[in-house]
């Protein structure tokens, strides 16, 4: 019999890839979505955020349940009404899930649910972070801090909890990538801001096989920065990307503050914000990335 997948997100940037990748593993998906509209052969469950409704019947279609599901924090302006909705579809939606979960009281292999790196906040990148950092205080990072909390009530059920804080998603298909790209292939590659603030990437697929191993590994627990091993500068970052194009590195910076005005400076913080975050509790857990060096993981993607 096939092990069952419900993906909540799963129609998204990362929710798209590990489907394909489960599938080839003989994995069958479904979905959670805001929206019932089938997608091919994978069933569609419906659930409803602001009402607090769930398809019945979704969460015992599965053996493991994904949580991808939030409001994308880049895109657009953070209204206090958009921030609302930054949390709430993090938060909510874990306890939705969590509360299907009780109320049926079925036994799930494991439950993931995504989180972010801006858990720890705009830090200089001095250091490393590691799980065990501490919270940052900015908004993006209390975000971070009431999402993971959230689910918690699912480990209090029993069932195995991972949770995965996800760094800059490298992928042809949307995230960050195909943003800083565009510039580039016109050959106008530059830093921004000081170009000194680190970004934890990690290759999308690397990410996915990540979190299949979580799913699949049942001696893992808790939470994994979900980077690449490589944290690197945004000027590093842009110099390799520039190099990969075979396209001209711009010395002159984009100031910050022009990246401020453009984006809000509250939001301006995912671009000018400094992390370099450790994938060691993850390697520690016997798993291989496949693209660790940042040349390679943006040949492969640009290919
Ligand atoms: N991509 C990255 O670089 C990155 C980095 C760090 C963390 N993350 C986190 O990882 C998760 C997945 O990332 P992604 O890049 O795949 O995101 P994505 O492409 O934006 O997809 C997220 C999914 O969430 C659902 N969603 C959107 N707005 C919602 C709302 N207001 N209420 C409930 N559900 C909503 C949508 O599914 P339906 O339309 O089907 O409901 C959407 O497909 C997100 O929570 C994201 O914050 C991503």
């Amino acid at each position: 019999m096939h092990n069952k997948v419900l993906i909540a997100g799963g129609r998204g940037l990362i929710g798209s890839r590990l489907t394909t990748l489960l599938q080839e593993k003989g994995y069958k998906v479904a979905y959670l979505s805001r929206s019932r509209k089938s997608e091919g052969e994978i069933k569609v469950f419906g659930w409803d955020i602001e009402k607090g409704w769930i398809e019945p019947g979704a969460v015992e279609s599965a053996h493991y349940i994904i949580n991808l599901a939030g409001a994308g924090v880049a895109d657009k302006r953070w209204t206090e009404t958009f921030k609302k909705e930054i949390i709430k579809s993090r938060t909510e939606t874990n306890n939705i899930l969590f509360k299907e979960l009780k109320r049926t009281g079925y036994m799930l292999k494991a439950y993931v649910s995504a989180s972010a790196a801006g858990y720890y906040g705009e830090d200089n990148g001095s250091r490393w972070l590691n799980e065990s950092s501490a919270a940052g205080n900015d908004f993006l990072a209390q975000v971070c801090k009431k999402w993971e909390e959230a689910p918690d009530k699912v480990a209090n059920l029993g069932i195995r909890l991972l949770k995965f804080r996800i760094g800059v998603v490298l992928s042809m298909e949307g995230g960050a990538l195909p943003q800083l790209a565009k510039p580039a292939k016109l050959g106008l590659a530059a830093p921004v801001g000081s170009g000194e603030q680190y970004m934890s990437w990690i290759h999308i697929d690397d990410l996915c096989h990540m979190i299949i191993k979580g799913m699949e590994d049942s001696s893992m627990e808790g939470v994994y920065n979900g980077v690449g091993p490589e944290p690197v500068t945004n000027k590093h970052f842009m110099e390799t990307l520039a190099g990969v194009l075979q396209k001209p590195f711009f010395a002159p910076r984009v100031p910050a503050a022009a990246i401020k005005l453009a984006m809000g400076s509250e939001r301006a913080g995912i671009v000018l914000g400094s992390q370099r975050v450790s994938s060691e509790r993850i390697e520690k857990s016997g798993f291989q990335f496949q693209y660790p060096v940042l040349r390679t993981a943006l040949k492969d993607l640009l290919k």
